[in-house]
């Protein structure tokens, strides 16, 4: 008969869970993740409460999801582990746009629209951006073909899924760059915005005394055919939340100066007054070869 005990009982489980299992990669993952729950489980000597008020937490979590929200991934995002996952699926060695976090509110399906568009819907007296750039691959060659999946919060802070006077489809749409790679589009200009704190992710916001703001951002899925595709975010210069995103995706290559322009002949073009704000921004896809 065995006799399990404190000093046998990890390589007693981790054994139960990888002689037999279905694929050695399955192995591998449980093996490791049974050996890391019980050395933090005695790295911190969890009382019997902890343990049953962590249960009750990942309860709620998941009584939180359902089609509309993903608490389960946003509390991967603010634990720092959806950056993890993506450092180590999307390393660009210093060649291609650096991804981020996708977040829980893209949606599939955006119109497509060519370059030049205006994605505002509904006028609420925002600050509106023009935005403009090249998607090229690593050596400079625009990619014609290239398409901009774009996605971003109004200046009440909320995502139109969010905000049911939004008209759908408001600041959304899968914007096709010309064949030079040159791409453009009006928008608002994004503001910082808390993650939904409604849930048990709130909580541990608070219990950790950490805010829940994330810097201001556009977010784009960038793809271009025989392209690695790129999810990432365009942050604005100077927000105040540059150092302490609550999801710890900002990256110092995917901030972008909003500066003001005053190009009559621009503002002609996308019906804007001067002076008016711009940013711009050049993204490179690596080839699918290389990636
Ligand atoms: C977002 O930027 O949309 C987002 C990302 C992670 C968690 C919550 C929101
Ligand atoms: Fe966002």
């Amino acid at each position: 008969m065995k006799d399990f005990t404190l000093d046998n009982l990890t390589a007693e489980a981790v054994a139960a869970y990888t002689t037999n299992a279905s694929r050695p990669r399955m192995a591998h993952i449980l093996g490791s993740l049974i050996r890391h729950l019980h050395a933090f489980a005695k790295e911190v000597e969890l009382t019997e409460q902890e343990w049953f008020e962590g249960i009750q937490f990942l309860t709620a979590t998941g009584k939180m999801c359902d089609t509309k929200r993903q608490e389960f991934i946003l509390l991967s995002d603010i634990l720092g582990l959806s950056m993890v996952v993506d450092a180590i699926n999307h390393a660009k060695g210093g060649r291609g746009t650096e991804s981020t976090v996708l977040g829980p509110f893209y949606v599939e399906g955006a119109p497509e629209v060519d370059s030049g568009v205006n994605i505002i819907k509904r006028d609420i007296g925002s600050e509106t951006v023009l935005v403009t750039g090249t998607v090229t691959d690593a050596d400079g060659t625009p990619l014609a073909g290239a398409m901009l999946d774009v996605w971003q919060t109004s200046t009440n802070q909320l995502y139109d899924v969010q905000d049911p006077a939004a008209p759908k489809w408001n600041l959304r749409a899968k914007i096709k760059a010309h064949d030079n790679g040159e791409f453009s589009f009006v928008s608002e200009k994004p503001v910082s915005y808390p993650v939904p704190t409604d849930g048990p992710v709130g909580r541990l916001l608070e219990a950790g005394g950490r805010h829940a703001f994330r810097p201001a951002h556009l977010h784009f899925i960038v793809t271009a055919p025989n392209h690695e595709s790129v999810t990432t975010h365009i942050f604005v210069e100077g927000d105040p939340y540059l150092d302490s995103d609550a999801v710890f995706a900002t990256k110092a290559d995917l901030v972008a100066a909003f500066e003001s322009c005053d190009d009559e002949k621009l503002a002609a073009e996308y019906g804007l007054k001067v002076p008016f704000t711009r940013v711009r921004y050049d993204f490179v896809l690596l080839s699918a070869a290389t990636a």
